[in-house]
């Protein structure tokens, strides 16, 4: 049985479908079968990101399909390693039913207070309706410094949830890299792919280990 990996935020553009591209990028190198779940039928950001990918002949190759809820994509679950629900935004009960499908919730999240509030606000209310705790991670998006890094962490920490390893600065180079069908950890920087692949494999060890 696939280890189920879900990215979920109530808002819109936090890194979900990035993260989930990364990941189905470096566990496919790392010889893992995976399957990214593209929940967001209305977007479908992932899938047209694979069809770029398939076009520009990127190796190496992973698998996207649009799925309308969780419960279809936990169908073909059985065939893979690690299965990736890349959530939409803004829909409570989908986001609810697409957590308890997974064996680790990520939320990505920037460092404003306008950003933080929400997201805590958003784990708080899957814990009341029965998700364990333990099972719920953030991921650092679009940090600037490595001060703001550490504040946001000591925020999430106090809130009594776990941060992920690593985070991912706002860089240009993330967006173009995956406009051409790229991966986070595939740009033109070393550093930005190293950064990038910090965070994606503190992820990795953590599915493994819980799956
Ligand atoms: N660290 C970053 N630096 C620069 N651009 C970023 C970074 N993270 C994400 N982006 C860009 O921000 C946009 C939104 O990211 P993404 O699509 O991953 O968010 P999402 O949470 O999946 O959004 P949605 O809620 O619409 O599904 C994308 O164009 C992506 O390339
Ligand atoms: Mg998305």
């Amino acid at each position: 049985m696939a280890a189920v990996v879900a990215f979920v935020s109530q808002k819109g553009g936090v890194g979900k479908s990035t993260l989930s591209r990364a990941l189905a990028r470096e566990a496919a190198a790392g010889g893992l079968r995976v399957k990214v779940a593209d929940l967001d039928t209305q977007q479908g950001t992932s899938v047209d990101w694979h069809r770029q990918r398939l076009n520009a002949g990127i190796e190496p190759s992973v698998s996207v399909e649009a799925f309308a809820t969780a419960a279809q994509a936990l169908g073909v679950a059985n065939g893979f390693d690690i299965l990736i629900l890349d959530g939409p935004a803004r829909t409570s009960q989908a986001t609810l039913e697409i957590a308890r499908a997974a064996n680790l919730v990520v939320q990505p999240t920037g460092a404003s207070l306008d950003d933080l509030r929400p997201a805590v606000r958003e784990f708080h209310a899957l814990v009341k309706a029965g998700v364990p705790s333990a099972r719920l991670a953030f991921a650092l998006n679009r940090i600037g410094t490595q001060a703001e890094e550490a504040e946001t962490r000591a925020y999430l920490a106090e809130a009594g949830y776990a941060v992920l390893e690593g985070c991912l600065l706002e860089r240009p180079a993330y967006r173009q890299a995956q406009n051409a069908g790229h991966a986070i950890t595939e740009t033109r920087y070393a550093a930005l792919n190293g950064r990038a692949d910090t965070l994606i494999q503190s992820l990795i060890d953590r599915v493994t280990n819980n799956g």
